[in-house]
């Protein structure tokens, strides 16, 4: 049995993209368009949730700030490769954007004379990080959800876990997906989407996403025929929390932590002798890890060795008041308090730099349907993303994905169908993962993708180990065809779930490994030891990704370069 259920627009995600676009839409459709949202968990328990040390935004010109200056930090920090008209746009909207989450009601944090504060985060040249304590992504999510429920033509579906979008003759017209709670399937019948599903997330073990990300979207839409630009460009945050990689924010170095190698040295004054331990976050996970290789850090268990993130240099009254949610990470996962002593932290995996291909508009180049957040590329971030660019950019092309979708209803407000075979479709969906003969444990083959990507495609990659990664990809690949599925009943079927969320991280890592392997230079979060050079001559371009049958084929498209040319990065 499928049920069907009939809307204008479908929205796929409920973090921060989804939300704002939620928002927009319902404000532009004028309460003419029915609208659905549809999280994976609860409304409310988006990974967005786990945002910590802030948003960017340019909020005082007048003390030395400025727009280009925040798209010039944007732009070398991606290592050239973020498309610069997109960032002319961005960085001028998102102060727009924070100053509305403002006025509905985001409390953040606060100067002396009562204006909002902001903090320094690794390679911006101004303090622009807009916070909220170091829960920023908390207080974000409530405002936003907070606001969208002024919108009575917005419907919200929790528990509801994508499987499939209907495409056809390049027209996007619903989403099947299964309902967790009762493993109903039903179909979102609708004339346009908007996918906002976050990043790749669980491919690698050692990371700071939530066990929730796992690149749904981003999977159906390359078995969809969609295009995937440069997602070989997986960011490793300097300072996840050994052993879970539990995210401790850059918002601690931001306002005076440092970072410490097993013999007490300070060593980011050698790496970056001006921003130090405020550098980008590729260059400040490539040294922590030298540190480490060097053997300057300290065993860890499971080989998660570490450097130490020292938080005195900040004082107690002031860790109290702007990072009690990591001190109480500190406490309650390794028994330390940053108070008194520093936290082993070490390169977590944390941020999809590439995502679905879409132009600046979130289009995805398939007739009503829109992406935007994580999961899509508009090519804001390039080769390396600059902290505090992420949750602004939900909010400014979240805002502009719901926008485009309801001006684009509003014209084109003609019923899609469903067709004949799309009850069966939905079904065969589901039946292809659920109804295996197989004996391959879907848990065990996530695991194992884990060892795989935490090895051969971390901080430091080279030919031998992408091409061995790739090998023993495409061979859990053919393993997640032939599965078991132990537990067959209904009613929350976490195992059903966990299948194919599985099929999604080893398919998606095939991308990623694909793209690194073909990507001879070192670029941002993408470093090559046999290829250690940046080479702008063969590869200032974004690679694009298509699955045709079971074959990833690769081709580029240029760098939009508007007024800064490409030159070393030094920090
Ligand atoms: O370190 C952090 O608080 C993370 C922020 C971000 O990824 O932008």
């Amino acid at each position: 049995m499928v049920e069907v259920l009939d809307y204008d627009l479908v929205i796929i995600g409920s973090g921060l993209a989804g939300l704002r676009a939620a928002i927009e839409a319902a404000k532009t459709g004028q309460g003419k368009l029915r609208i659905a949202i549809i999280a994976k968990n609860q409304l409310m328990r988006a990974h967005s949730i786990s945002a910590e040390g802030g948003s960017a935004a340019v909020l005082y010109e007048e003390e030395g700030d400025s727009f280009d200056l925040h798209a010039y930090d944007t732009i070398k920090g991606s290592d050239y490769l973020a498309d610069q008209d997109v960032i002319e746009f961005f960085v001028r909207q998102c102060p727009v954007d924070i100053m509305e989450l403002e006025h509905w009601g985001l409390p953040w944090a606060r100067r002396e004379d009562g204006r909002i504060a902001q903090r320094a985060f690794g390679g911006h040249s101004f303090n622009r990080a807009t916070y909220a304590s170091d829960r920023t992504g908390f207080f974000e999510v409530h405002a936003l959800y907070d606001t969208l429920l002024k919108y009575g033509n917005v419907d919200k579906f929790h528990e509801q876990f994508a499987v499939d979008f209907l495409i056809d003759n390049n027209r996007f017209r619903g989403v099947v997906a299964i309902d967790i709670a009762t493993g109903e399937i039903r179909i979102f019948k609708a004339k346009a989407g908007i996918i906002a599903t976050g990043g790749l997330g669980r491919l690698y073990g050692y990371t700071t996403y939530s066990h929730l990300v796992t690149g749904d979207g981003l999977a159906i839409a390359l078995r969809r025929g969609l295009e995937m630009k440069d997602l070989e460009f997986v960011q490793f945050h300097p300072t996840g929390l050994v052993p879970s990689g539990i995210l401790i924010t850059e918002g601690v170095r931001g306002d005076g932590g440092i970072l410490k190698n097993a013999q007490g040295e300070r060593f980011m004054e050698r790496y970056a002798p001006k921003k130090k331990d405020l550098a980008p976050r590729d260059i400040v996970s490539r040294s922590i890890m030298t540190e480490i290789l060097n053997g300057k850090g300290f065993k860890g268990p499971n080989g998660l060795d570490y450097v130490l993130l020292d938080f005195s240099p900040i004082g107690a009254e002031k860790i109290k008041e702007k990072l009690s949610q990591v001190r109480e990470i500190g406490i309650h996962y390794v028994g330390i308090d940053p108070v008194e002593s520093p936290l082993p932290i070490r390169p977590a995996a944390h941020y999809t730099m590439g995502g679905i291909n879409v132009n600046v508009l979130g289009n995805t180049g398939v007739d009503g349907l829109w992406a935007a957040g994580e999961a899509a590329c508009v090519s804001t971030h390039g080769a390396n993303r600059l902290g505090a660019n992420s949750t602004s950019e939900c909010v400014v092309f979240g805002k502009v994905a719901g926008g485009e979708a309801a001006k684009w209803l509003l014209k084109n407000n003609n019923g899609v169908s469903l067709l004949e075979g799309d009850r069966k479709h939905a079904e065969s969906i589901v039946a292809e993962v659920n109804n295996q003969n197989g004996d391959n444990d879907p848990y065990e083959i996530k695991r194992r993708l884990w060892d795989i990507m935490d090895k051969d495609a971390y901080v430091f990659r080279n030919e031998a180990g992408l091409t061995d990664g790739l090998k023993a990809v495409r061979e859990l690949k053919k393993m997640s065809k032939s599965i078991i599925i132990k537990e067959r009943g209904n009613v929350y079927n976490q195992n059903l779930i966990a299948a194919f969320e599985m099929r999604n991280v080893v398919e998606l890592a095939e991308v990623v490994i694909t793209g690194a392997l073909e990507r001879k230079e070192s670029r941002g979060s993408h470093f090559r030891t046999d290829y250690p050079n940046r080479d702008d001559v063969n590869y200032l371009k974004h690679t694009i990704a298509r699955r045709e049958g079971d074959k990833i084929l690769i081709s580029y498209l240029p760098v939009k370069l508007t007024k800064w040319k490409p030159e070393p990065r030094v920090y």
